[in-house]
């Protein structure tokens, strides 16, 4: 059998977004790690390669397996060094150290930004994105008990924090 590719991480094109799509939709119909219950169009996924802010994919081979995109967090000026994050993986791909692989250079681009803060929500339980987040340096500051409701059932939400000054690599 041939080994996959090392996995490469670069900025998502037009071409990608069906492929990132189809990776959020799985989690739209099956999963909590987004509390939409509807997949949203191609044209949300285009706003946001649109939007500032950074939308990465990692590739295998020539297939998009994951990505990891950052966003305002809130609109008001004095949040504008505060960045929200998330990442989603096929669940193929999950396990074998891609997630660390995007968040590590989406993190690297927000302190290049000049980003002090950045934040992630993790819909519980998520045992691999609380590993991801510790991992990479994030703290769990508070837990936001049953604000989501799916699949039949009530949802926390954790927040995690993670200040870019804070002298880690
Ligand atoms: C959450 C997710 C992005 C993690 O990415 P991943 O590539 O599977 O994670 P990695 O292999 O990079 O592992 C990161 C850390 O989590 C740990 N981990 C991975 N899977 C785990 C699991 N199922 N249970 C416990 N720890 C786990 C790893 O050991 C590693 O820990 P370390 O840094 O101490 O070595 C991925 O599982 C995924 O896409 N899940 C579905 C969507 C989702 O939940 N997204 C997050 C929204 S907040």
């Amino acid at each position: 059998m041939v080994a996959p590719a090392m996995p490469t991480v670069r900025d998502a094109t037009p071409d990608d977004l069906p492929a990132v799509k189809a990776i959020y939709d799985e989690q739209v119909a099956h999963g909590i790690a987004t509390f939409d219950t509807t997949a949203p169009p191609l044209d949300h996924w285009r706003d946001r390669l649109d939007s500032p802010g950074h939308l990465l994919v990692a590739v295998e081979d020539t297939t998009v397996v994951g990505y990891a995109f950052s966003s305002t967090f809130r609109p008001r000026a004095a949040y504008d060094r505060t960045q929200e994050v998330s990442v989603y993986l096929d669940a193929r791909a999950r396990g074998r150290g891609l997630g660390r692989a995007l968040y590590d250079v989406l993190l690297a681009r927000l302190r290049d930004d000049g980003i002090h803060t950045v934040l992630a929500v993790v819909a519980l339980p998520n045992d691999a994105s609380e590993a991801l987040h510790r991992g990479c340096g994030f703290e769990r500051v508070g837990v936001l008990p049953e604000v989501g409701h799916k699949l039949g059932r009530w949802i926390d939400t954790a927040l995690y924090a993670r200040v870019l000054d804070d002298g880690l690599t």
